[in-house]
């Protein structure tokens, strides 16, 4: 369905490649105006959970200095290794050019990759040359002097440790989370949303006492695909991987539960979603235990959370680099606490949710979103423009929206076509005034999933919980 996704979200306004009137540059797209109310959605999602669980939020900004990079590592250590042709000039990842070569060893290091490139001869993907150069790739734009983009939304949060703190009135566990934008130089962008320069991420920060990781409760809830970096694939609830210590510590298993509910809430279906754990070498330098939530499109799996242990990594790095104290007293004693980092790619969910939630019915599209996260949740229709149908429509439309914001009207095309059009975008209800309404005041209200229709008065429908009904999914249509 992925090819599907992507032709659907270009066409009806989810998301396009931006700047094609200049032919399009790669790593970066454009929300449409369907795509940007789906992210808000999305969004608002995760932050109410995490409201749930009693997290504060920051902004800050997408411009960072130097330092903080050289505190956090990211300056020596966020590469990719990298080749260049010298023939076509075509950069790539190392691991394109290997996997092109069908050279399966991985190098950890430029030594191990400059030791690779000697041995066999490399073919270029591109022009079939050797390929002789392989260096670091730093994946941080640089924007001016000693300045640049952030990679991730977290360092933000981090150096505003002790400030946030203080709000929390130096209560721990404190939970803070940030939605923003991050940049990464990728080599090589692709999968539309999958692989971005600049993206959307929902970051949440943990701050634990290192000598209590614990969270919330845990609670039994449904079994998932869990893989393990000791082997083989298990189908457990993540209460049960914690009991068997599959997952480390309570902490961290309630926030990998915690992102199996989210997910589920947004509309990702719990059987194409798995919980893989990195193998030692895969980490990012300041994890000591990581976890991806992949979602399945088609038959590839895409991580869409990270959720990551960074321990006192960070913080005590910004504690030496700044000569900012980070410790804070639990227990009497002065501590720098542990970190636990769920890290939602917002572009990857909100594209395995239209990938997932794309159905074919009768030869016509269907996105089966939830009704409550569909970009808008009813849509008006006159059945034909002429004798009147079309200012009760607009009447109808306009009292509607004092109701809900979300109402969409459309009068153009077959009534068969407008409902396809939105049975397409994933708009659960459809509202149309027909000649019947002229004489009774009814209006029929068709559903989505299953094209059924009803009469309801006008009346009922103007009613202030109706809407709210319909789209909790609490009322029978
Ligand atoms: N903060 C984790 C990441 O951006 O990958």
């Amino acid at each position: 369905m992925y090819e599907d996704a992507v032709e659907l979200a270009k066409r009806r306004g989810f998301f396009w490649p931006s700047f094609s009137i200049y032919g399009g540059f790669a790593g970066f797209y454009d929300y449409g105006p369907l795509g940007v109310l789906l992210k808000d959605n999305i969004v608002k999602i995760w932050k109410e959970e995490y409201l749930d669980d009693g997290a504060i939020f920051l902004d800050s900004p997408n411009v960072t200095p130097e330092p903080v990079f050289q505190a956090s590592g990211h300056i020596a250590r966020f590469s990719d290794l990298a080749s260049e042709c010298d023939q076509c000039k075509n950069k790539f990842k190392l691991e394109t050019v290997l996997g092109f070569n069908k050279i399966s060893s991985i190098p950890k290091s430029l030594k191990d990759a400059e030791e690779l490139v000697e041995k066999y001869n490399l073919k270029c993907p591109v022009c079939g040359s050797v390929i002789k150069k392989v260096y670091d790739f730093n994946l941080m734009y640089r924007v001016s002097g000693d300045y640049y983009l952030r990679p991730e939304t977290a360092q933000g949060i981090f150096v505003n440790f002790r400030l946030l703190n203080n709000y929390n009135r130096g209560k721990i566990p404190m939970v803070v989370g940030q939605q923003g934008k991050g940049f990464r130089n990728e080599i090589s962008p692709r999968q539309s949303l999958i692989r971005l320069r600049e993206f959307n991420q929902c970051e949440v920060e943990v701050f634990l006492d290192p000598e209590n990781l614990k969270f919330a409760e845990l609670y039994d809830y449904k079994k998932i695909k869990i893989r393990p970096n000791t082997g083989e694939d298990l189908y457990i609830s993540v209460k049960e991987a914690y009991g068997k210590k599959i997952i480390s510590n309570q902490a961290f298993a309630y926030f990998v539960l915690k992102t199996q509910v989210i997910l589920e809430k947004i509309g990702i279906s719990n059987d194409k979603l798995r919980f893989r754990q990195h193998e030692p070498d895969e980490r990012a330098h300041y994890a000591a235990d990581s976890w991806d939530a992949e979602g399945l499109i088609d038959d590839e799996w895409f991580e869409i959370v990270g959720i990551a242990n960074r321990t006192d990594f960070d913080l005590r790095n910004h504690e030496n680099s700044s000569g900012n104290q980070m410790r804070i007293k639990i227990n009497e004693k002065d501590v720098i606490p542990y970190v636990i980092e769920p890290s939602y790619g917002i572009d990857r969910i909100l594209l395995t949710l239209i990938s997932q939630s794309m159905e074919k019915k009768d030869g016509k599209n269907l996105l089966r979103l939830p009704y409550y996260m569909a970009p808008y949740h009813i849509a008006v229709f006159p059945l034909m423009k002429k004798d009147n149908l079309k200012e009760k429509a607009e009447e109808l439309y306009s009292k509607l929206k004092k109701v809900d914001s979300y109402i969409l009207y459309d009068e153009t095309g077959t009534i068969g076509k407008r409902y396809a059009r939105q049975d397409e975008v994933g708009t659960p209800f459809c509202i149309t005034i027909d000649y019947q309404t002229l004489e009774d005041n009814t209006v029929t209200l068709r559903n989505r999933d299953t094209a059924e229709q009803e009469r309801i008065k006008i009346k009922d429908v103007l009613d202030s919980n109706f809407i709210k009904n319909l789209i909790e999914n609490k009322s029978k249509l």
